[in-house]
């Protein structure tokens, strides 16, 4: 989703901002732009389309040492140089980059900006306007700037440059993440750490409704009301060789690469005295709740759904998982000690945060099972499981989903231990072999390869099936093809097809069928007879052991409830080959954006 970057030192800001850019491709946009500000004024590039396009824009003459970048995921106004950022007013003195949705914009236009025009369709250029109006009636830049942020509802990550101050980027932020960088001879702006790691790794977290002053050699941060406030910087745990592809031609393929390791990583981060473990506070919070809410998006909700599956089965606690753009008019009726999960990659999804303000709002326990440490739905909600999958890149999540199963099945599992359910087995050993049945499956790619040549080079659509925790995996699978390679594809509960849906199966339609579970083995077989009579390309993937003749893909055997680590991965690997087959951009599949920050 949108990215914003600033800089202000000694060095070239053209460069170091279109490279801060650069880092934040992966979280989708649509447009992107510049503005640096030297004695001759404030200049702007911007261009629809990628960084690569704005760079052929950039004039390499223009020497500043100030500016502020942005990439634009469109939300207010199509996708194009009009509407993409950094935006001026009208008078030309401000220019500034936003990030998230400000909800009233159309009230503040009518009642504050009668008559003066507007050069786009976003809802960023009213900021800018207010700031511009505020200031001539008299305000300074920071008091125009505050002025305007109290009237604006909605969220905002904002950098903002006056072209009477060429020694200061005004900053402020609200539910966008957003957080100050800091060196010895500059300080710089940015929505992910990763855009300004190559200049430095320490980081100050921005509150919402704060203001910050980024001038070269301080950053003053205060709250609205002019209250000076003191932070330290944290140093951001990144190593930029996790961000870079190496020889990898896509992210999403090294990502999918990492899984075996992640999955070992996790067993350690989450091994004491050769036991698993989580932290005493978190085991108490899950073991006191009469049932957990699990709250995710997309990709996290598919893993929140065979989360449900152990926090079940191992620790014997009731769950519902709910789809958190949906939570918020639908809010079951809660029971007495309820417990909320969040969990979230990036943990910085819109739509999962305004549950959790909900929710602690009402007094409840939160937890959240993310991969970035310091993101926002961690820092507020009450504890943290952390993924430790290094950063995800691709736009598809891959490791993430496979790291948010393996943490969500120790929670359960040393929630079960504590509760005395009995647990047969050992869940480290089982993980561990986990990690060896993804490492063999990655490692036979031109299986993969083939796999989605046969059934999905010509395909308009795709049908995944299973049954149980299968069931989640499709529905997984499906999510995964369709975001990268364009094929309309459904996931099925097995039985479910018969109620309608196979009314579309015709000659050749591709159905993913898995067969990892013994008890449902039968009829998820029965299922695939039902749609092959009907002409479908049946692709069989079945657990060693419950392997039938003519099965497509045999994967290795698991404990039955790890199979999701281990099968959802063929199906990513799939996805990938068929969108490459299709020419699609992998890593940035159109109108995705990596970290959706609005709601
Ligand atoms: C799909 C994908 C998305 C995310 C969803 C939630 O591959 O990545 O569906 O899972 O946008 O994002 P997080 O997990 O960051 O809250």
């Amino acid at each position: 989703m949108c990215g914003i970057v600033g800089y202000n030192g000694n060095l070239d800001a053209k460069e170091i901002l279109l490279k801060g850019l650069e880092k934040l491709e992966y979280r989708g946009y649509d447009s992107a732009g510049i503005a640096v500000h030297n004695e001759e004024g404030i200049t702007i590039f911007k261009e629809k389309g990628r960084i690569a396009d704005l760079r052929t824009t950039v004039d390499s003459e223009v020497e500043a040492h100030i500016g502020i970048g942005h990439t634009r995921w469109a939300t207010h106004g199509v996708p194009n140089r009009l509407n993409a950022h950094p935006h001026q007013s009208a008078s030309g003195r401000f220019t500034l980059v936003h990030n998230g949705v400000i909800e009233n914009y159309h009230l503040l236009q009518k009642a504050y900006l009668k008559g003066i025009p507007m050069q786009s369709d976003t809802d960023t250029e009213v900021i800018v306007q207010l700031v511009d109006l505020f200031s001539k009636e008299g305000l300074s830049t920071v008091e125009a700037f505050r002025k305007t942020l109290r009237l604006v509802h909605g969220s905002y990550a904002l950098a903002l440059l006056d072209h009477e101050d060429a020694e200061t980027i005004y900053v402020a932020k609200n539910k966008s993440p957003l957080l100050v960088g800091v060196g010895d001879t500059f300080n710089v702006v940015a929505s992910d750490a990763m855009a300004m790691l190559q200049v430095t790794d320490q980081f100050i977290e921005l509150h919402d409704k704060e203001v910050v002053i980024v001038k070269k050699d301080s950053v003053e941060i205060s709250t609205l009301d002019g209250r000076v406030v003191e932070r330290k910087p944290f140093k951001a745990e990144l190593d930029a060789s996790d961000i870079e592809k190496g020889t990898y031609p896509h992210y999403m393929l090294k990502e999918m690469d990492e899984q075996p390791s992640v999955v070992r990583k996790i067993i350690q981060q989450y091994e004491q005295q050769e036991e698993l473990a989580i932290d005493e506070d978190i085991l108490q919070a899950i073991t006191e709740a009469d049932r957990i809410y699990i709250i995710a998006a997309g990709t996290s909700y598919h893993a929140g759904l065979v989360g449900k599956e152990y926090f079940e089965k191992m620790a014997g606690i009731p769950v519902e998982v709910h789809i958190s753009s949906e939570f918020g008019y639908n809010m079951p009726i809660l029971s007495e000690k309820p417990l909320f999960i969040f969990i979230s990659q990036s943990g910085e999804t819109a739509d999962s945060r305004q549950v959790l303000v909900k929710i602690t709002e009402m007094g409840h326990p939160t937890l959240t099972v993310t991969n970035v440490a310091g993101s926002t739905l961690s820092r507020e909600s009450d504890y943290t499981l952390l993924l430790h999958a290094g950063p995800e890149i691709a736009v598809a999540s891959t490791k993430a989903y496979v790291a948010q199963v393996a943490v969500l099945a120790i929670a359960a599992y040393v929630t079960g231990k504590a509760r005395g359910v009995a647990l047969d087995f050992d869940m480290k050993q089982e993980l561990g072999l986990a990690a060896n049945a993804i490492q063999s499956i990655v490692d036979a790619k031109d299986v993969m390869e083939e796999i989605a040549e046969d059934y999905l080079k010509i395909a308009r659509n795709a049908f995944f099936i299973g049954r149980n925790i299968d069931f989640c995996v499709a529905l997984e699978g499906a999510l995964k093809l369709k975001e990268i390679s364009y094929i309309q594809a459904e996931g099925f509960a097995g039985g479910e097809l018969k109620h309608g849906t196979i009314a579309l199966i015709e000659e050749g339609t591709p159905v993913f069928a898995l067969v990892t579970q013994e008890q449902v083995a039968l009829n998820i077989r029965g299922n695939v007879k039902e749609v092959v009579a009907r002409g479908a390309n049946a692709c069989i993937i079945a657990m060693e052991g419950l392997e039938e003749d003519g099965d497509t893909l045999i994967i290795p055997r698991v404990h039955p409830l790890l199979t999701p680590l281990v099968s959802v991965v063929p199906l990513q690997l799939i996805s990938y080959y068929a969108a490459l087959h299709r020419r699609c951009d992998v890593d940035k599949p159109r109108n995705l954006a990596k970290s959706v920050t609005v709601e």
